[in-house]
């Protein structure tokens, strides 16, 4: 049995490199470029161009002067790559790579709160569909929703799609009035405080770092709440060794080669992300082969959904939050 394993494993390996290799070979062939967000496999991080959280991905994708960007996400972030950079091809190596997040705000309910509130600004997380970003003031991420609100003269804010988030936000901006959609990310949610008192009995000393797509619950317990780029920085800030890790479990794998000194934890099983498995190498590969999927926007929609992109970067200037490696 071991034997076999041992020989799985090693056919495994062979099969990763094969894959890889040709992607190197097809990326050049295409001019492409991979664009990986943290949540992704720990073989599709491997093979990344860029990786790094929405926003930082959002700013590559600016900057960028390749061709083709193969965007290893989610819809929404290809969609927002395609926004800022209409010029150029982004594929969706797997089309079905949804957000369910995103899903759970359309723009008829969101233009009859606008009516319901008409002095309020309508602040949308950029995990959402471009319609939604056209029918908003301004965009946001987890790395920038508190200073995007705070720069805004309004004192009132319709914060979509996400309760968790806006209730963050509340949290560090109370002088003004956050009026939260009722949204919320499936795998962020199914984290429970329970999981976190069990993780911190066997790990007494370890720090616990949430993503604020977290519940309240985890946001009341957590020692620090951050996108998952800032993750990295807060990390290695930190004389705490040992850390728990309240978010999707892609994080892990870079968390652990840029911090070998230290020990991650993840405290439930189920903080993995559906949509973000999907793509593999073999999808990937298949991709800049086929030259599929391309996400492309209706171009008025475009317009529209780029301006609340673009204030979100202005406000956030230049950062450097993505790690650029390349294979
Ligand atoms: P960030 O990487 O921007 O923190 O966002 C995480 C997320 O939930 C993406 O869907």
């Amino acid at each position: 049995m071991t034997h076999h394993m041992d020989s799985m494993k090693k056919e495994d390996k062979k099969y990763i490199e094969s894959l890889t290799k040709e992607i190197v070979r097809l990326k050049k062939k295409r001019n492409a470029i991979i664009m990986v967000h943290n949540y992704q496999r720990d073989e599709i991080q491997n093979i990344a161009d860029i990786s790094g959280d929405s926003l930082a991905l959002s700013e590559a994708a600016v900057k960028t002067n390749v061709d083709v960007i193969v965007f290893c996400g989610v819809h929404f972030m290809a969609e927002s790559a395609s926004i800022l950079n209409p010029k150029k091809k982004v594929l969706l190596p797997v089309k079905e790579a949804g957000c369910p997040l995103a899903d759970m705000v359309g723009v008829e309910e969101l233009r009859a709160k606008r009516k319901e509130f008409p002095d309020a600004a309508v602040v949308c997380y950029v995990n959402s569909n471009a319609e939604v970003k056209a029918e908003s003031d301004i965009g946001c991420t987890s790395s920038n929703a508190v200073a995007v609100v705070r720069s805004l003269p309004n004192k009132r804010i319709i914060f979509v799609p996400d309760k968790n988030l806006a209730r963050f936000v509340q949290s560090q901006v109370p002088e003004k009035e956050i009026i939260a959609w009722e949204g919320f990310c499936p795998t962020h949610i199914v984290l429970k405080g329970e999981d976190i008192t069990k993780a911190k009995k066997i790990h007494p000393k370890a720090e616990v770092i949430a993503h604020p797509e977290c519940s309240s619950e985890i946001q009341d317990i957590a020692d620090h709440i951050c996108s998952t780029a800032s993750m990295f920085k807060y990390v290695k800030s930190s004389k705490a060794k040992e850390f728990i890790i309240g978010t999707e479990s892609g994080m892990l794998y870079k968390l652990r080669k840029e911090n070998p000194d230290k020990i991650f934890y993840l405290p439930s099983e189920h903080l993995v992300c559906p949509n973000m498995k999907l793509t593999t190498l073999g999808w990937v590969t298949r991709s800049l082969e086929l030259m599929v999927h391309e996400v492309k926007v209706p171009k008025k929609i475009a317009e529209r959904a780029r301006v609340s992109l673009e204030k979100m970067l202005k406000i956030t200037g230049e950062r450097s939050g993505a790690t650029i490696s390349g294979v």
